[in-house]
C-alpha cells in the first residue's frame, strides 16, 4: 500500500463507522425513508453472529443480513479470497471472452445441485436470476418449436424480486400496484397460508396439498399449449414465511410434467443450506427444471446470482451454426471475478464447516425455541422449517404492520437483536453458524420485545 493511499483508506474506515451527518441524498430501498432518517439504524461492522452499530452496540443477527450471510460475517477465508482476487484480476468480461473462475465455480455448483440441473448461468442478484430463468423458459419452448408457450404462472404472496418479470409473477400487492400493467399473460396460483387450519404447525403444515390442483384449473382455462412455466418459492420468505403443505410441491411437479410445463424453484432464500440441504429441492425430494439462486451463493459478500438449468434445457439451445450466439442474454458482471472468488471461498466454508447440515442438526432445537413463544401477547401463529422461523402478531387496531414494525425497531434498539418484519410477521433466518446459546438469546430477546410491545 502506498503512503498516499493510507489516509484515504483511513478516511473510508472512519466514514464507515461514524454516523453520517446528512441522510438526505441516499434514497433507501424498501424503506420508510422519512421515518428511518429521524432515527437511523446504522451498522458499522460485523463479525460472526454479530453486527456492531455505529453507536457501538453489538447486535445479534437473527436474519443473516437479508437472508444471505449463511456462513456468518467477515469469515477470514472469504475476506482473504476477495482481497486476493481484487489484486489479481479486478474485472474480465464473459461475453465472447472468459476467465477461469466462473468455469471452476460452475463445476462445483453443478456438483451441489440435484441431477440433472448441471448448467449454471450467472447473474448479480435474485431479481436478475428470476428474470433470467423466466426468459430461459420462454426461449427454451421457442427453440423447440413451441413458441406459443408464453404464459407464466406465479403465486399469490410470491416474491420474486423487483424486475418486471419478477413483479409480474410475484404476488405481493404493494410490489405490483404502482408499476402499471407489467408482463401480459401471467396468472397466479393461490398461496398456501392457512392459519385457520394450520396455525402453530411444527414444520410443514398438514393441510393444503390440494391447492396444487388449482394448477389444473389454470391449465383448463388457458390450455397447456400456452403455458411456459410455473415459478414457486419452495419456502417463501419475503411474504412472511409461507410453507408448502405436505405433498404440495410433489403435486405441482406432477401436473407440470403431465402438461409439458417447466417448473422453476426460486431458491434465492432456500438455496445454500437454509433448510438443511444445499437446495430445498433436495430437502423436499422434488426436482424442478430451473433453480434461481443468489444471496447465500457468495455469502452476501459480493453481489452474485446463478440460475441452474437441466441438461435438457441447456442442450436444447446448443443447435444451429457453431458461431451463433445461443442465448441473447447476460450481464456485464455475469461471472465477475470478485463474486466468483467470494462464492468459491463460501463453498469451501459451507463444506469445511458442514453448514448445510446445521439446519437439520439444530432444526428441532430451533423449532422448540420458537414455539415456546406461543403464549406471548398478540401471537397468532408461529411457523418454522429448517433454520427459518416466523412469529405472526395480531395487527394493531390502528393499522396493519404497525405492531410488526414496532417489534422490529424495539428489538434493534432495546434488545440488540436484528429481525425482519413483513407487515405483522417477524421473520428469522440466522447465519447457519449459530449454536444453541445464540438460539436461546434470539428468542429471549424477541420474547422480551413482544412482551414490551403488547
Ligand atoms: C425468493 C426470492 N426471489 C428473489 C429475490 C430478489 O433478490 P434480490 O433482492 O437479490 O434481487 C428475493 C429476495 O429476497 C427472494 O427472497
Amino acid at each position: 500500500m502506498s503512503a498516499s493511499q493510507t489516509p484515504a483508506l483511513a478516511d473510508l474506515q472512519a466514514q464507515a463507522t461514524a454516523a453520517p451527518e446528512h441522510h438526505d441524498a441516499f434514497w433507501m430501498p424498501f424503506t420508510a425513508n422519512r421515518q428511518f432518517k429521524k432515527s437511523p439504524r446504522l451498522l458499522a461492522s460485523a463479525e460472526g453472529m454479530y453486527y456492531r452499530s455505529t453507536d457501538g452496540r453489538e447486535i445479534l443477527d437473527g436474519t443473516a443480513g437479508l437472508w444471505c450471510v449463511n456462513a456468518g460475517h467477515g469469515h477470514p477465508h472469504i475476506v482473504q479470497a476477495i482481497q486476493k482476487q481484487a489484486a489479481t484480476l479486478d474485472y474480465a468480461p464473459t461475453f465472447q471472452m472468459g476467465h477461469p473462475l466462473p468455469f471452476v465455480l460452475a463445476e462445483r455448483l453443478a456438483k451441489l445441485a440435484p441431477d440433472p440441473l448441471k448448467h449454471v448461468f450467472y447473474t448479480n442478484s435474485g431479481s436478475e436470476s428470476v428474470d433470467t430463468a423466466l426468459k430461459i423458459a420462454l426461449a427454451y419452448h421457442r427453440v423447440r418449436g413451441e413458441g406459443q408457450r408464453t404464459r407464466l404462472i406465479g403465486r399469490e404472496k410470491g416474491y420474486h424480486g423487483v424486475g418486471f418479470g419478477g413483479i409480474s409473477v410475484g404476488g405481493m400487492v404493494n410490489n405490483r400496484k404502482f408499476f402499471g400493467p407489467m408482463l401480459p399473460g401471467v396468472d397466479h396460483l393461490p398461496h398456501t397460508l392457512d392459519i385457520a387450519r394450520n396455525g402453530f404447525s411444527r414444520g410443514l403444515p398438514a393441510h393444503g396439498a390440494e391447492l396444487a390442483n388449482e394448477l389444473e384449473r389454470l391449465v383448463a382455462l388457458h390450455d397447456a399449449s400456452t403455458i411456459a412455466a410455473v415459478i414457486i418459492e419452495p419456502v417463501s420468505g419475503s411474504a412472511g414465511v409461507v410453507l408448502p403443505p405436505e405433498g404440495y410441491l410433489r403435486r405441482i411437479r406432477e401436473i407440470c410434467d403431465k402438461h409439458g410445463i417447466l417448473l422453476i424453484f426460486d431458491e434465492v432464500i432456500t438455496g445454500f443450506g437454509r433448510v438443511g440441504e444445499a437446495f430445498a429441492a433436495q430437502r423436499f425430494g422434488v426436482v424442478p427444471d430451473l433453480i434461481t439462486t443468489a444471496k447465500g451463493l457468495s455469502n452476501g459478500a459480493v453481489p452474485m446470482g446463478a440460475v441452474f438449468a437441466t441438461s435438457a434445457i441447456h442442450d436444447a439451445f446448443m443447435h444451429g451454426p457453431e458461431g451463433a450466439i445461443e442465448l441473447f442474454h447476460g450481464y456485464t458482471y455475469s461471472g465477475h471475478p470478485l463474486a466468483c472468488a467470494a462464492a468459491l471461498a463460501t463453498l469451501d466454508v459451507y463444506e469445511g464447516e458442514g453448514l448445510f447440515q446445521r439446519a437439520i442438526e439444530l432444526g428441532p432445537y430451533w423449532e422448540q425455541a420458537i414455539h415456546a413463544l406461543k403464549d406471548l401477547p398478540n401471537v397468532v401463529d408461529i411457523r418454522n422449517f429448517g433454520l427459518v422461523g416466523a412469529v405472526e402478531l395480531a395487527a394493531r387496531p390502528e393499522g396493519a404492520g404497525l405492531r410488526g414494525y414496532e417489534v422490529f425497531n424495539r428489538a434493534f434498539f432495546e434488545q440488540n437483536l436484528m429481525v425482519r418484519c413483513t407487515g405483522d410477521v417477524i421473520a428469522l433466518s440466522p447465519p447457519l453458524i449459530l449454536n444453541k446459546e445464540h438460539i436461546d438469546r434470539i428468542f429471549d430477546r424477541l420474547a422480551a420485545t413482544i412482551r414490551a410491545t403488547a
